[in-house]
């Protein structure tokens, strides 16, 4: 088992990272759970899969659970109030631990209702999607969507570790495996360009659930995050660096309807137009810009937009997205791989050419055939 640290003072916790952690006795993690009451949060896909394993861990507690209507379009404010219902029906104290059990949109929501609950309770993250590993179960970030907007409402709240058991992943249906690798892909085109190229080499490995190569993979981008949100939990500056390709993928989850596109295929296409949008700003080079969009499209993810977005479409989300400042949109763009910058420095000539590229088009000029 691996373990890192969340640099946060008094509130750092520990992220353990191996195979089998749900079932195996090493169960070092149990001493994170201060009282006696457990309240496990997971969904209806989770719930036949892991629930089970996860209440054999707690068997020593009182252990109390609620299962959530499954998908994107549940994290909302009718779903979350079946947590406190849940909470509240077992009369759970202050003592209570909440535990996350699913991918992000479960540990957002349970984050959430544990920040809120009692004016905040414990909550422990067990990320079961490869992009919960690698990004949602870490940094605190909690909360729901609205209908105008993607993670409107919510609260940074750290839990007291995070448990990440990658035997998960073999469940994991391939189109999920691959919206967790554009978060993996991110970190190397924000972060590191060492990890980026050992991507390039290591993507078939991942996609195939290699366990040695996935570990790695998520121990990589876990410490990246770590480093970041130990430097800026409230994301004052550096944070923001993490939403690399997100504006623009925000707007087409709003747009497309919440779960109709996942979070990390729009991801993959805002990252593609970030990047195309850094390469015309003469901050990437072709070759940079080329070697990202073919590691992403070797993920099995979607680099194009989907055909019935307008300009005015995007626009309209990108406008309410959270790193926009008094009216400008402000986008994470690329210096090279692995240098980002948060950035308002470009015309409104230019996003607006980004927007109505024919991305179809460019793409067969890019993408290098197997
Ligand atoms: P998700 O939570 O919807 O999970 C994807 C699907 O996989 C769901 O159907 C789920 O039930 C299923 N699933 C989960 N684990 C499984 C397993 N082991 N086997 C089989 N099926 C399994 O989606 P996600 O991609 O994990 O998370 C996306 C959400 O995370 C979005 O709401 C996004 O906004 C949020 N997010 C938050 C942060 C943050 O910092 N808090 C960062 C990135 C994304
Ligand atoms: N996923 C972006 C962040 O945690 O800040």
């Amino acid at each position: 088992m691996h373990k890192l640290q969340v640099e946060l003072g008094s509130r750092s916790y520990p992220i353990f990272i191996g195979e089998h952690l749900l079932t195996n006795n090493d169960n070092a993690f149990l001493s994170y759970i201060n009282g006696k009451q457990v309240l496990i949060v997971t969904n209806e896909t989770v719930a036949p899969l892991y629930l089970n394993q996860l209440m054999e861990l707690l068997k020593g507690y009182q252990c109390h659970t609620c299962i959530l209507p499954d998908g994107e379009q549940y994290k909302n404010w009718q779903i979350l109030q079946l947590i406190f219902d849940a909470l509240l029906e077992a009369k759970c104290t202050r003592k209570v631990t909440l535990f996350a059990l699913g991918g992000g949109v479960i540990g957002d929501m349970a984050g959430f209702a544990a920040a809120c609950y009692q004016r905040g309770v414990d909550f422990i993250q067990v990320p079961t999607t490869l992009l919960s590993q690698v990004d949602s179960s870490i940094g605190g970030k909690t909360g729901i969507n609205h209908v105008l907007g993607k993670n409107m409402i919510g609260s940074f709240y750290q839990p007291n570790e995070v448990i990440i058991d990658v035997t998960t992943l073999k469940t994991l249906p391939e189109r999920q495996l691959s919206a967790g690798l554009a978060e993996v892909i991110k970190y190397g085109l924000i972060a590191d360009s060492d990890f980026f190229n050992w991507l390039e080499k290591h993507i078939e490995d991942l996609k195939a659930l290699k366990t040695s190569e996935l570990i790695k993979a998520i121990e990589w981008s876990c410490k990246i995050k770590a480093a970041v949100v130990a430097l800026d939990e409230k994301e004052a500056g550096l944070r923001a660096t993490l939403n690399l390709g997100h504006t623009f993928g925000h707007a087409i989850e709003s747009h497309q309807g919440y779960g109709n596109w996942l979070h990390g295929e729009a991801v993959a296409v805002g990252t593609v137009m970030a990047l195309e949008m850094s390469y015309r700003l003469g901050w990437i080079m072709a070759d940079e810009r080329n070697r990202a969009i073919n590691l992403l499209a070797k993920a099995g993810l979607p680099i194009v937009p989907p055909a019935n977005m307008t300009v005015e479409d995007f626009l309209g989300y990108m406008r309410v997205d959270k790193k926009t400042l008094e009216g400008q949109i402000r986008l994470v763009l690329l210096k090279g791989i692995g240098v980002a910058t948060v950035t308002s420095e470009f015309s409104a000539e230019l996003l607006s050419a980004i927007l109505s590229t024919d991305y179809q088009q460019l793409m067969a000029s890019i993408l290098v055939s197997k």
